[in-house]
């Protein structure tokens, strides 16, 4: 029985380690031999031991029997809770305390069954118990196995970071028993997989390949459950069992080995670390909801691209270890949708992880160390590297900027990485046919990573690698395709030319089984792409091909039929690889095919020769048919049956459209470029490009058969084009936009344009499939060139470039990459010559050149600098194959005059996104409006055209715009079904409006169609139908219900509110959730709201969201009877009402009546009609009780948008025990529905409230945890809603009674956090002089009095920034500090970072101290000046001017630059600046590069008049008399020419200054602003950096008043 075939490996000079499977027995019995002791304790966890303890103890207990020795020794089990918390002082100690208490003494031997948490919690036991006692690790995660059971490392964590309390201490004995994997959950063992591809990737490339190549023979290994202990011996186990095993011995055997050689990690043992110094400062942030391997897999990833950076890697080394990752289901970038939507992602700018990565163990003081790879299988050094932050930095910033300058490798001699059309029709070919070839400069990209994925999926080939992973070597399958497992979708992300090859390809498939089918899908952008014509081509060869969601686009699920073949007509007007995708599968085809294109003019002829041409050199010969008559090649291919013999060799062709940037570059700047390896014998169509555009742009071009070299004009003489025709090369007419932008001298003779706009017009033709692609490519140049200023025409196929001198492009233009490589590729040549270029997503050039910018640098010799974007994480970026998308645009529907132009422009405005009229976009298709089309045909011929420009629209603008459409669009279920189609990816809103307001708003309209009929009627019609189509409903009530007129400024509020949370660019969540602080909502329990409206700043004080308790609604119409159903009408009246007096998230509650509330409990189906409507409206917070039926749930779930469910249980009866399983029961059920866990329990005694703490802390560490509110009801629980974390819920002493018994306030909450010393009291000061009569230590004492926060803001006046200002920021009580004149740049020096804000401005206002994870403090300069003024004129711009065009700045001190600052982020485009002196205001213009600042020396003297004007110089310092001396005259010409606007003085005394008071007298339509109402504003904002609460405005702003009109 307990023989077993083992294998050993050495460590520190002893065969300790003992690998086999199913050892239990072995381990028994050899642990009784070889450690004999009087006592054996066995620790392991609830989840191991629940599956393995058992028979470890039965083993035991007859081994014990078995020993023939006189003293019989004990075998004492223990087991703990599983997870991280675990691993705790407070456990070490109970442990303790059970051996003390059991007596043993310095023999016993402790024996660690489990993961890395209790191997190394136990071995510090063993460590330190009676000064060490003999302990053996029995690992039983892969983690373990291969990582921490082997050194000796032994540690505990403390709530100031992890594993910081530990020892070196050996196990006598490890055992790997890898049965115990069988049980292990998969996310587990692919997060130990990390650790074995890591080892192989520092240290054996061979070990690298067969993880690489086998992956699928290694998890068949765990996924199949042995039979009768299948492995113990040689004889029984599988092969899969050896491989995993000989895996795992590989692993451990290396570790063992660098272990032996530096057991106390001095050097060779960093190597170990790599992946790590990035890996654990990501995990720093996501722990511990991302395990470990997981971020140490985007660790080795980001570390290997910094190796690129350097030179030291070359791309392969990246792809491969890519590729690796991804085959055990790991993630390899931060753009992971898994890690891309925790809340806790947005923490993760570059910023954070340098800070976090300073504290590294393995740095040598600030020099951060990183282990550099050289290939796969071996490093740079034998020991981690010193990298500098700037490389650490680009490698991470999601933005890059190209510095302008001549490139310093000119000449150069470069190659592109391989052909991605080739590499992928190479890829399908050598996998289709038969024998092995051996493919050399293939891509390593995204792009052929997906086909290779993909072929694998299909069993369609074997894949290995050579050369250092140089060449690929395929294995084809001879045609066999098999359909992938059961369940398994095979998923293509955006790899366009994948997709359409392997739909034919999986037409192939066969398979006997008649319910099987192949499904292949894409990221959200590919589900929009056509695919349409393959499919029906197909499908009427006789292949079922169906669609799964939206028609003409992945994702499909195909028969495994078999291809019928003979003919296939196919329209091949949209894509060549449509015609590609059947010729390469033709041969395979049961007959022999006939291929004719149909349906007009077929586009990109010459990939389709490129297909051809390589079938042939893969033994297939196809036969183009030509007019017997003309002679002229037809549309007709015949390709015979057959199969493809493998070239042992294939050399893939360097990629001619990425060639065309560096060329592009050296044209561009006037320097040499020679491209190797693509020349006039080229496959590919962009190779004409040098040739056909350049060579007429003025540049010098040698073609040779193979070679390519361009030698630009001198720098800012390239010519126009004039008329280009494209078609050949589509791909390449954004580098030639690029060129035609800066191209001034006109075009060679011959090739002008007789009725072009400019002489220096290029007009681009033969490119309409460019709309089609990765995205709408013609609209991307059109939008991103008119940001360096430069104008271009939209064309039905193309467009017009009208070139201009570089020296007038606009710097510092942020270009949008569409997740588009070719995007950012072209406007980086642009970024040669343009200062401050910034490229806003990098990631994206990943599908075919991975490492442009590496080469960029190192090849090209232009500099490039990482960009931290403001205010924006590195997760932000949509780039990579598994990127997040681009925001998908809104539609927005509803009745005519319900405003939908109005919300849609403002929407528009605020998401800085475009605005797409469909009744425009109708007239300026048609040349004729509406009305005269409806004259002029009918109406059934309108609504088609109509109905036809909805697809359009939709097709065209997929992202990033708000689409309105005219009220009758629902009129037409064709109309309807494109909506509703739509309503599945990207919201369609309503617009609600009351119908009466609309009545008399359409009373007064006239320039669209009159309906012919009663409105009220038409609106009865519509209604129904808008419902039908839309998933939003935005309420655009004006004052019905609240009695007021609302203010612009609320409408603004709501919208921005609406639509940034709707469409996913700011999701209107709680901030403090994300960071990690408490947080809090505000109970509201009235049967009507409305009355209460008036008051909602004083009662959310403190709050972070609202919660609306609709089960205590009560329509004041409805019958008394209880329990009670508030109308859906009633309750989105009142959350419309709600929405006008507070942008405070809202959390919509119905809670049950056996859960402690009101609403029925089983009114399930209006339960649930209340839930959607509250999801429609775009409620931010919905809880969902857990034991609602699990369908609607789900349902509700699939429809949340960016909304979150708190999913919710509230035992009521007090039975509930936090330390039960049905606690834990609970917990999964509600994280497994929800985004936030609820629980809420009854305190019948203090205890209980500390047995839910630990539940807590216990629950937040267990993996894929998820926030979590736990709370005790009753007076007893009190204690448990002060330390809650998480959304507590609180009451106001105005409300009219508590949801809950027990409920307390905000601040009595602060009261008693201060009290138990969870919350000390902080000082805050102003510094600066003069201060006394400063208004800010009122502003602030009210603040903290008003919020029981215990706080104190101080003056602290001083001649110099000095000593005293240096003692009050790093005493240890520090607060944060506002900073006023003269300081505000003095301080500077005194500060660790700061915001992208205070940079731009040049100055700092406000101090913040910030804590980092490692417990030190770092102090955030940041200015709050601009927001204060930015704040007041925005709510008081009258709705007239949403978007000043011009603005006024007086005076050009240091306040002026704030002010400037402002206007830019209001929008405003001139800025108009009046100042005594010329040289301060030249001054500022300089400061200023990216505004255009125009300096008037008289007031009036402007082309644009300014709407918004703000002074900046002391009041005393004006006059409006004309004749004084001495001050600057402000006269009534300032207002002369707008009727409406808003002037800011920002000088605080008299509380009316000249410039008002003229104000006030001459010009009625402008509002006015008084520096102290800047001063509030700004104070405002500063008080929530520094306490992340909302200050109370009104209680403040009271207060602060009368002190200042008493002084
Ligand atoms: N000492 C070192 O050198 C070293 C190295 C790496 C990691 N670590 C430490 O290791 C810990 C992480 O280890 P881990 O990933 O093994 O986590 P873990 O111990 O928490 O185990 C992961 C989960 O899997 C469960 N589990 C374990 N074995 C199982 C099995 N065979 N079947 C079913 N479930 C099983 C556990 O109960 C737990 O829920 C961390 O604390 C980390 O700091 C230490």
């Amino acid at each position: 029985m307990t023989s077993a075939d083992i294998r050993k490996v050495s460590i520190l000079g002893r065969d300790s380690i003992h690998c086999g499977f199913h050892l239990i027995p072995y381990i028994v019995r050899t642990v009784l031999d070889t450690l004999p002791s009087s006592t054996y304790v066995l620790f392991t966890d609830t989840n191991v031991g629940n599956l393995h303890l058992p028979l470890f103890e039965s083993e035991f207990d007859a081994g014990i029997d078995a020993l023939k020795s006189q003293i019989r020794p004990r075998f004492i089990t223990y087991v703990i809770p599983p997870g991280e918390t675990s691993k705790s002082r407070q456990c070490k100690a109970e442990i303790e305390d059970f051996l003390l208490l059991n007596k043993c003494t310095r023999d016993t031997v402790l024996l660690a069954v489990g993961g890395g948490v209790i191997g190394d919690l136990i071995g510090f036991v063993a460590a330190t118990f009676m000064r060490g006692v003999r302990f053996v690790q029995i690992p039983t995660t892969l983690l373990a196995m291969v990582d921490s059971s082997v050194g000796g490392k032994t540690a505990i964590d403390t709530p100031h970071g992890k594993n910081l309390i530990g020892a070196f201490w050996q196990p006598e004995c490890i055992f790997i028993d890898a049965a115990f994997l069988e049980t292990l959950p998969a996310r587990e063992f692919s997060n130990g997989m990390a650790e074995v591809i890591k080892t192989a990737a520092i240290w054996n490339e061979v070990e690298f390949s067969a993880l690489e190549s086998r992956f699928s023979e290694i998890f068949a290994a765990i996924q199949t459950p042995s039979k009768d202990y299948s492995g113990r011996t040689q004889g029984t186990r599988s092969s899969a069992q050896e491989l995993l095993l000989s895996v795992i011995v590989g692993s451990i055997s290396v570790k063992a080995h660098i272990v032996t050689i530096d057991e106390r990690e001095t050097g060779l043992r960093n190597l170990v670390n790599f992946g790590h110094t990035i890996g654990h400062a990501i995990e720093a942030v996501l722990t511990p909801t991302i395990l470990h391997g997981e971020c140490v897999s985007i660790g080795m990833i980001l570390e290997a691209e910094v190796a690129r950076s350097l030179g030291a890697l070359s791309q392969v080394g990246v792809g491969r270890l890519t590729r690796c990752l991804k085959a055990y289901n790991l993630p390899v970038s931060l753009s992971d949708p898994k890690i891309a939507n925790l809340p806790a992602a947005r923490s993760l700018t570059v910023g954070r992880l340098l800070d976090i990565m300073k504290v590294d163990k393995k740095n040598s003081g600030p020099q951060k160390k990183i282990v550099i790879l050289s290939r796969i299988g071996a490093t740079y050094e034998q020991k981690a590297t010193v990298v500098a932050d700037t490389v650490i930095s680009r490698t991470l910033s999601e933005a890059v900027k190209v510095i302008p300058g001549i490139p310093s490798k000119s000449p150069i001699h470069m190659a592109t990485p391989g052909s991605k059309s080739i590499s992928n029709r190479a890829l399908l070919l050598a996998a289709l046919g038969k024998g092995t070839c051996r493919l050399k400069n293939l891509l390593h990209s995204d792009d052929t990573q997906v086909m290779m994925n993909a072929l694998m999926e299909l069993k369609g080939a074997k894949f290995s690698w050579e050369d250092g992973g140089e060449t690929l070597v395929v294995k084809g399958g001879s045609g066999t395709l098999s359909v992938p497992a059961k369940g398994k979708e095979i998923y293509l992300g955006n790899a366009g030319t994948a997709a359409r090859f392997l739909t034919t390809v999986c037409t192939l498939v066969q398979s006997s089984q008649t319910d099987e089918r192949t499904v292949i899908t894409g990221n959200a952008r590919m589900k929009q792409r056509p695919i349409g014509p393959l499919v029906d081509a197909l499908r009427e060869n006789g292949s079922s091909v169906n669609y799964l969601e939206s028609q003409g686009c992945l994702p499909l699920s195909i028969a495994p039929a078999g291809l019928r073949g003979s003919t296939i007509k196919l329209a091949a007007s949209v894509s060549s690889q449509y015609v590609s995708s059947i010729l390469l599968c033709a041969p395979y085809a049961q007959e022999a095919v006939t291929l004719e294109l149909v349906g007009g003019q077929v586009i990109s002829q010459p990939y389709i020769d490129m297909t051809i041409a390589m079938m042939k050199t893969f033994g297939i010969t196809v036969i183009r048919q030509t007019d017997p008559e003309t002679q002229k090649p037809l549309d007709v291919y015949m390709i015979p049956k057959g199969h493809y013999v493998n070239p042992t060799d294939y050399h893939i062709e360097s990629d001619a459209s990425s060639a065309t940037y560096p060329l592009a570059i050296a044209a561009i700047t006037g320097t040499e470029v020679t491209i190797a390896n693509i020349g006039s014998g080229s496959l590919q169509g962009d190779a004409r490009f040098a040739k056909e555009v350049l060579e007429p742009m003025g540049c010098e071009v040698i073609q040779t058969e193979t070679e390519t070299t361009v030698r630009g004009p001198p720098i800012g003489t390239l010519k126009a084009l004039g008329r280009v025709d494209m078609e050949p090369m589509t791909d390449a007419f954004l580098t030639a936009s690029v060129l035609a932008a800066v191209a001034v001298s006109p075009p060679l003779a011959g090739r002008e344009l007789s009725d072009a706009k400019h002489i220096t017009t290029t007009r681009i033709v033969g490119i309409a499939n460019q709309r089609v692609k990765e995205c709408n490519r013609i609209q991307a140049m059109i939008d991103q060139l008119a940001k360096f200023g430069i104008e271009t025409r939209e064309l039905e196929d193309g467009l017009e470039v009208y070139g201009k001198d570089m020296r007038e492009l606009k710097e510092g233009a942020s270009v949008h990459c569409y997740d588009d490589h070719r995007v950012a590729m072209a406007f980086s040549v642009l970024g040669a010559v343009v200062k401050e270029t910034v490229l806003e997503e990098k990631r994206c050039v990943e599908k075919t050149w991975p490492n442009w910018w590496d080469d960029l640098e190192n090849k090209i010799g232009l500099r490039i600098e990482g960009v931290e974007l403001a205010e924006v994480s590195v997760v932000a970026s949509p780039s990579g194959g598994e990127a997040p998308e681009a925001l998908v645009s809104v539609v927005i529907i509803g009745m005519r005059g319900s405003g939908k132009t109005f919300i849609g422009e403002l929407a528009a405005s605020v998401l800085e996104w475009s605005f797409v009229d469909a009744d425009v976009a109708f007239e300026a298709k048609h040349k004729i409006g509406v009305r005269e089309f409806v004259h002029q045909h009918d109406w059934p011929a309108f609504r088609a055209a109509e109905t036809e420009i909805l697809g359009e629209l939709l097709a065209t603008y997929p992202v990033g715009h708000i689409i309105s459409l005219g009220g009758g669009i629902v009129e037409t279920p064709a109309a309807r079904e494109l909506l509703k189609t739509y309503a599945m990816k990207g919201p369609v809103v309503h617009i609600v409006r009351e119908i009466d307001e609309v009545v008399k708003y359409l009373g007064e309209e006239t320039a669209r169609p009159a309906y012919g009929e009663l409105v009220i009627d038409v609106f009865r019609r519509r209604e129904p139908w808008f419902k039908e189509c839309c998933n939003y409903e935005f309420v655009n009530y004006t004052g019905v219900l609240t009695g007021s007129v609302t203010s612009p400024d609320s409408v603004r509020r709501e919208v921005t509110r609406f639509f940034g949370h709707i469409s996913g660019k700011q999701p209107n969540l709680v901030p403090n959730l994300a960071n990690g602080q408490r947080s809090y909502f505000l109970s509201l329990t009235y049967p009507d709201i409305t009355p209460a409206l008036p008051y909602m700043e004083e009662l959310t004080t403190g709050a972070d969201a609202i919660e609306l308790r609709v089960d205590l609604l009560r329509s004041p119409h409805a019958d008394n009877s209880t329990p009670s159903l508030p109308p859906v009408a009633y309750v989105s009246e009142q959350i419309a009402a709600l929405r006008h007096s507070t942008s405070l998230p809202i959390v919509f509650t119905a809670r049950t009546v056996s859960q402690g509330g009101n609403f029925p409990n089983n009114a399930v189906n209006e339960a649930f009609e209340l839930f959607h409507c509250a999801q429609r409206l775009g409620v931010e917070y919905i809880d969902l009780e857990i034991s609602w039926p699990k369908k609607q749930v789900e349902n509700l779930v699939t429809r949340k948008g960016f909304s979150q469910i708190i999913a919710s249980w509230h035992d009521w009866s007090g039975s509930l025990q936090w330390t039960s399983k049905q606690a834990e029961d609970l917990y999964r059920s509600a994280r497994d529905i929800g985004d936030i866990v609820k629980i809420v329990g009854k305190a019948n005694r203090l205890e209980d409230n500390m047995a839910l703490y630990e539940f807590v802390s216990r629950m937040s560490a267990s993996p894929n945890a998820k926030p979590i509110i736990a709370i005790n009801m009753g007076l007893e629980g009190q204690m448990s809603r002060i330390l809650n974390k998480t959304l507590s819920p609180i009451t106001h002493p105005l409300l009219p009674s508590k949801a809950a018994p027990g409920q307390l306030s905000f601040t009595q909450i602060q009261t008693a956090l201060h009290l138990i010393g969870q919350l000390p009291a902080k000082n805050f000061y102003l510094f600066g002089t003069p201060i006394a009569q400063s208004m800010s230590p009122t502003l602030h004492n009210t603040a903290f009095q008003t919020l029981g926060l215990p706080h104190k803001y101080a003056l602290l006046e001083t001649t110099a920034v000095g000593d005293e200002i240096k003692a009050a920021i790093s005493s240890p009580n520090f607060g944060g500090a506002s900073v006023t004149i003269p300081f505000k740049l003095d301080i500077i020096p005194l500060l660790d970072s700061l915001s992208p804000h205070a940079k731009a401005i040049g100055a700092v206002n406000t101090i913040i101290p910030q804590k980092m994870l490692d417990g030190t403090v770092v102090l955030y300069g940041d200015n709050t000046d601009w927001l204060g003024i930015r704040n007041c004129i925005l709510s008081r711009l009258p709705s007239s001017t949403r978007n000043p065009t011009a603005g006024l700045v007086i005076g050009a001190g240091g306040t002026s630059r704030a002010a400037i600052y402002a206007l830019k982020s209001l929008g405003v485009r001139i800025v108009y600046l009046y100042n005594r002196t010329r040289a301060s205001a030249e001054a500022l213009v300089s400061a200023f590069p990216d505004v255009d600042i125009r300096i008037v020396e008289e007031l009036g003297s402007w082309t644009i008049a300014p709407s918004v004007v703000v002074s900046t110089v002391p009041a005393s310092a004006t006059t409006t008399e004309a004749s004084a001396t001495g001050a600057l005259h402000i006269s009534e010409a300032i207002f002369a020419k707008q009727s409406e606007g808003v002037v800011v003085d920002m000088a605080y005394r008299p509380a009316v200054t000249p410039l008002l008071g003229l104000a006030d007298a001459t010009a009625k339509g402008w509002k006015t602003v008084r520096g102290l109402d800047v001063l509030l504003e700004q104070g405002y904002v500063q008080f929530n950096l520094w306490t992340g609460r909302q200050c109370p405005r009104r209680a403040v702003a009271e207060v602060v008043e009368k002190a200042y009109a008493k002084n």
